[in-house]
């Protein structure tokens, strides 16, 4: 992606969600409050002019979005299912003693800022790309600072997760951790998938889970995301924000023990998928994720995977 641009996707990701705020019905999927702290938080970040986000606001914009689901039926409304599985999560995994919740990509998800005080003994930390990171965190200064809210600005390609959150005085090694990867795995290479999967095992402890969204991957090896799935994939090059990875839905559990973490679709409750993503949640392995290698005929499936 462009490194030195905010990210256009959590752009997109952002307005979708203060739209949806907008369409019937949509109240019983979005988690409480984050229309609205979205909508502040696009306007005091300056990620998008006032007028914008009063736009998404309107029935008209709704309409607009429903005349484009075509292109990628469903994905609209999945935004909220997406926000409503990722809480859940969170929500699950403190309730069964998480003590840190880790959002990598977070873009201008705003989970963290809502729920900190509510958990005020976890400690939430958010990773993305420095354009868009120093972005939120203008917005965030602007609204309120949490406590236990720790925004890092850090290219994950550039710098090892492990060394980022290392670096952290707040960082608690070998805690119970929740881990979201909310739509960031297509935009990575295979290898920074895995890296990414085995050093979230190297650094969360025990109890640990990791919900995340992916694209699966078609007959032809690329992210099938349907009909139109050869313009999407040229769109997103086109904006700098390219699709790398997917995964067969098959093959995540062979994949995801392979890099330290076991497959735990018993934790999804029935939100298997939603638009073109799928849903996942993984519980981390007891064995040691570093000695993790992948397989050969997961090696060769990858290779023909990074477009
Ligand atoms: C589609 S957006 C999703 C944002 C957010 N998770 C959401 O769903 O609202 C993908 C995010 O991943 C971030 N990202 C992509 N590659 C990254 C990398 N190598 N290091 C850090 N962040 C990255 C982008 O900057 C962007 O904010």
């Amino acid at each position: 992606m462009r490194k030195d641009k905010p990210s256009k996707t959590a752009y997109k990701v952002a307005l979708g969600v203060v739209t949806l705020g907008a369409k019937p019905g949509m109240d019983k999927f979005l988690p409480p409050g984050i229309v609205l702290a979205t909508a502040t938080l696009l306007v005091a970040s300056g990620a998008a002019a006032p007028r914008i986000v009063r736009w998404s606001r309107s029935p008209r914009m709704v309409s607009f979005y429903e005349a484009f689901d075509w292109m990628l039926p469903g994905q609209f409304e999945a935004f909220a299912h997406r926000k409503a599985f990722c809480e859940r999560q969170v929500r699950e995994g403190i309730a069964a003693g998480a003590t840190q919740v880790l959002a990598l990509g977070a873009g201008y998800d705003m989970m963290g800022w809502r729920l900190a005080p509510e958990f005020s003994g976890v400690n939430f930390f958010e990773i993305d790309h420095p354009a868009t990171a120093r972005l939120k965190a203008k917005g965030i200064e602007e609204m309120g600072q949490r406590e236990n809210l720790c925004l890092i600005a850090e290219d994950l390609g550039k710098r090892k997760l492990v060394d980022v959150l290392m670096a952290n005085e707040s960082w608690v090694q070998g805690a119970r951790t929740v881990i979201v990867a909310e739509g960031l795995v297509m935009y990575l290479t295979s290898e920074a998938v895995r890296a990414l999967f085995c050093q979230c095992a190297e650094i969360t402890g025990a109890g640990s889970r990791f919900a995340f969204t992916y694209i699966p991957t078609g007959a032809d090896c690329r992210p099938d995301v349907g009909r139109w799935t050869g313009l999407m994939l040229w769109l997103q090059k086109a904006i700098g924000e390219p699709w790398l990875w997917s995964i067969r839905p098959e093959e995540l559990g062979l994949f995801l023990e392979e890099s330290g973490w076991k497959n735990a679709p018993e934790l999804a409750g029935t939100t298997g998928k939603h638009g073109v993503e799928f849903y996942a949640v993984a519980t981390r392995n007891k064995l040691a994720a570093r000695k993790a290698r992948p397989s050969r005929a997961l090696s060769e499936i990858n290779k023909g995977q990074n477009h």
